[in-house]
């Protein structure tokens, strides 16, 4: 039976040990966080993700998954440590150099070494290559390096883990082959071999994909409102056409991938990846829209309450990495003359201090649905109207009901519908003098 060490136990890692473990792998986790590897070693989790907690505890009460901070030596070695980006855009691998580093002393003749972080083109290659050169073993003959990138979905990261196809990238076939043997025995789709860098841009592109969708969906969510119509119909209607999957616009990009993985290429191609930085910037510039959006809606009230509905970057998770929330609370937080309180069902920390529902609708002069979580749906407007000082909600991603809204007498807005920019203040009620319904 190998033995397999598994660097980083967060969303990534944590899934991917737990589930070697009750496999019969013998799995040591490493992670510098000395209070993650107290938790995972009681069988606890640090991360809200479904199902993962029941996968942990079996992990750890079969014997074959315990958590260390320091390495420790094994057969097969994955990374699954933080690929960030730093204030000018630029990948951070400061985090895959350290646990690199960490193995050398362990490493030895006939050892497998996997990176499943995010990188940019040529990271396997070019950076963790030479840093894994220097514990005298010979890449490719005497230690095997394979780059196998990972594209769950949080949220659904157990179920995607087993039954999403893989690519593996070995920096020679052998590697490829090697790293396969490992995934095999769990994965249940398609494994498809291919070199490291490959395997990298495999990876970027499917959330540059994404991004870019996302970034022409926000295009059409600014132009819309000047023509009087509704981004959410067109883009509705759109996708019944067999060959078109437009995305939806919202108040902008978060994430620990999409919103950073497309600057990875613009890093390496400044010149070529013009489309690429382009949809970024788009994508970037919502929240300030929405700013500017929530700003018009609460223009004439004297020291406005905000109550920011959503935290994290997308739905019924509690992950707030590059959230535009967090952006949007930061304007606010500027400007003096507002005032904030923010909900969100699934954060439980955060440095900024949250209200529970009541709290936040009391006295309030705008509601700000930033992200659909399934709980929004049953807010009862009508209690709310009771408990806010003024009746405006700005629905950024389409996830309330306008009827409802407005029966209770609120002025609802939708990004993409019923505001435009430059002044020009749209407010689209009605088709063909028939009450227009949300395209929930
Ligand atoms: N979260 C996702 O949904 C997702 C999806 C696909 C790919 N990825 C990629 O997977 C990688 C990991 O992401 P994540 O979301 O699991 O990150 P995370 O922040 O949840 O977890 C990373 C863990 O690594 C630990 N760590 C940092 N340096 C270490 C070191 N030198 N040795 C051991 N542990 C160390 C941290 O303490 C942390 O617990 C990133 O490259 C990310 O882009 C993430």
């Amino acid at each position: 039976m190998k033995e397999i060490s598994v660097l980083g136990l967060g969303y990534i890692g944590l899934p991917t040990a737990s589930i070697l473990a009750t496999n019969g792998y013998m799995v040591r986790g490493i992670d510098v966080s000395p209070s993650v590897v107290g938790i995972i070693n009681k069988g606890g989790i640090h991360i809200e993700e479904p199902g993962l907690k029941t996968l942990v505890q079996a992990a750890v009460n079969s014997g074959n998954l315990t958590a260390y901070t320091q390495p420790q030596a094994a057969d097969v070695y994955i990374l699954a440590v933080p690929t960030p980006i730093t204030e000018d855009k630029r990948a951070d691998l400061s985090y895959v150099e350290a646990a690199a580093k960490s193995i050398l002393p362990l490493l030895k003749r006939g050892d497998l070494v996997i990176l499943e972080s995010t990188s940019p083109p040529g990271t396997t290659v070019d950076f963790l290559c030479p840093v894994l050169a220097q514990s005298g073993l010979e890449l490719g003959t005497e230690l095997f390096v394979a780059h196998c990138p990972e594209r769950v979905l949080p949220g659904k990261i157990i179920k995607e883990l087993l039954q999403n196809i893989r690519i593996i990238g070995g920096i020679n076939e052998t590697s490829a082959q090697m790293a396969r043997d490992v995934y095999t025995c769990f994965v249940e789709g398609e494994i498809h071999l291919t070199d490291a860098t490959t395997a990298e841009m495999v990876k970027i592109m499917e959330n540059t994909y994404r991004d870019v969708n996302i970034a022409l969906a926000n295009e059409l969510a600014r132009i819309s409102p000047h023509l009087n119509i509704n981004a959410w119909e067109v883009i509705r209607f759109a996708n019944l056409h067999p060959r078109v999957n437009l995305h939806s616009p919202g108040p902008g990009v978060g994430g620990h991938c999409i919103s950073v993985d497309p600057w990875f290429v613009v890093e390496k191609f400044p010149e070529t990846a013009q489309l690429i930085a382009k949809a970024r910037h788009i994508n970037d510039f919502m929240p300030e829209f929405t700013y500017q959006m929530l700003l018009d809606t609460v223009r004439n009230i004297p020291n406005p309450k905000v109550t920011l509905l959503g935290l994290t970057y997308k739905p019924d998770v509690d992950d707030v990495r590059e959230s535009p929330a967090l952006k949007l609370i930061e304007m606010i937080e500027k400007n003096p003359d507002l005032r904030l309180a923010v909900y969100d069902p699934h954060v439980k920390h955060f440095d900024y201090e949250l209200s529970g529902l009541e709290a936040a609708f009391r006295d309030s002069d705008c509601i700000l649905l930033t992200v659909d979580h399934a709980e929004f749906k049953y807010i009862n407007p009508r209690q709310v109207a009771a408990a806010v000082r003024n009746r405006n909600v700005i629905d950024t991603r389409n996830a309330l009901s306008r009827k409802d809204w407005m029966d209770a007498g609120f002025q609802y807005r939708l990004l993409g519908c019923d505001y435009a920019e430059n002044g020009d203040s749209v407010t689209r009620l009605t088709f063909f003098g028939n009450p227009l319904l949300s395209v929930v």
